[in-house]
């Protein structure tokens, strides 16, 4: 893959960041996702790629664009075939809400490189590089904080675990309390929480729990590069899915690693932030300028690049593809 495209990559989670935090707070997630997924279309058109979308916002007929199968990207002769993932918004209803911890996210791999999860759900458990491979999903949570702790070198209070305020985590979160660990309980957005295990400067050590399977891949994406590990099992919604995916003939014990969801060698992950969080700062306004904070990595050299982007507003353009044509909206500041 083109070293050039790591960074074109940005400029699409950037242009979709810009875009979304403009409805920061006024309590609409849809639009929220529609500005975000129109500017990331709009920018995908400018890579020179022959991409096709593997994950993105649903199939081709629930979803405008960003649907499975949509080709993005110029697609010269020449230009290199890549698998394309995102998430627009992860995290939508935090930018309606104002709340930290919403990324925009985007992962470009070699052509079948991203492995196809069937289930909305999947139980997830994700780690830093120094447990990665160090424990098990199937274990009890009181056995994975104790390895944890011992390895770490930490007190099992010392922990920090993260999961999602669900009801479905009752059970989970009654637990890490009962062993004593800490926990930080987030109303969403688990693709970052799941990649700060990886980031020291996070302190956290642990994320755990059932989300979204998509956001588990683009998970994995990151991880990959930052030596971390996710390990994944599927989880189906009631009796009706659990049957049908044991007739399609999926396993519902296996454990999927970080190199089955993400099997090229070869992969590019970029997020911009939308909002504050632990991985990176939202977009600031000031007069004329908006900051973007954005990470890329790529897996081959595992090199993670952090960038600070200062947009003039005047003189800001980003393309909007909603609706097969490209329209721009030239001079982002006129347009607010
Ligand atoms: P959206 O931005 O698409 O709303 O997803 C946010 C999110 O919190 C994910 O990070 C997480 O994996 C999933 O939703 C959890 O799903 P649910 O809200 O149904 O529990």
């Amino acid at each position: 893959m083109e070293k050039e495209i790591t960074l074109e990559l940005v400029r699409v989670t950037e242009a979709a960041a810009l875009m979304a935090s403009r409805y920061l707070g006024r309590g609409d997630k849809e639009m929220v996702d529609k500005m975000a997924s129109d500017a990331m279309r709009g920018m995908l058109d400018y890579i020179e790629m022959k991409g096709t979308v593997v994950l993105g916002e649903g199939e081709k007929d629930k979803a405008p664009m960003l649907y499975l199968g949509e080709q993005v990207g110029r697609w010269a002769d020449d230009d290199p075939e890549l698998d394309i993932a995102v998430d627009p918004i992860d995290g939508t209803r935090l930018v309606a809400y104002g709340l930290p911890n919403a990324i925009s996210v985007i992962a470009a791999t070699e052509k079948g490189g991203i492995e196809f999860l069937p289930t909305y759900y999947s139980y997830k458990l994700a780690v830093g590089p120094e447990l990665a491979g160090k424990l098990d999903i199937n274990a009890t949570i009181r056995e994975n904080l104790r390895v944890a702790a011992a390895i770490l070198g930490m007190e099992i209070s010392e922990l920090t675990c993260v999961v999602l305020n669900r009801d479905r985590h009752r059970e989970i979160i009654d637990e890490i309390r009962r062993v004593g660990a800490r926990i930080k309980l987030i109303s969403d957005g688990d693709i970052a929480a799941a990649i700060a295990t990886a980031l020291p400067e996070s302190n956290v050590n642990i994320y755990i729990g059932i989300g979204g399977s998509p956001e588990a891949l683009l998970a994995a994406a990151a991880l990959k590069s930052l030596g971390g590990e996710i390990q994944v099992k599927l989880w189906p919604i009631d009796e009706n899915e659990r049957n049908k995916l044991l007739e399609m003939g999926y396993d519902l014990e296996k454990v999927y690693k970080t190199d089955d969801l993400i099997k090229s060698d070869n992969v590019i992950f970029a997020a911009t932030g939308v909002t504050d969080g632990d991985m990176l700062k939202g977009v600031r306004f000031y007069k004329n300028t908006a900051i973007t904070e954005s990470i890329v990595m790529r897996s081959r050299t595992r090199t993670i690049r952090r960038i600070i982007a200062q947009h003039n507003l005047n003189y800001k353009t980003i393309p909007l593809k909603s609706s097969g044509e490209i329209k721009y909206v030239n001079g982002l500041r006129r347009n607010m």
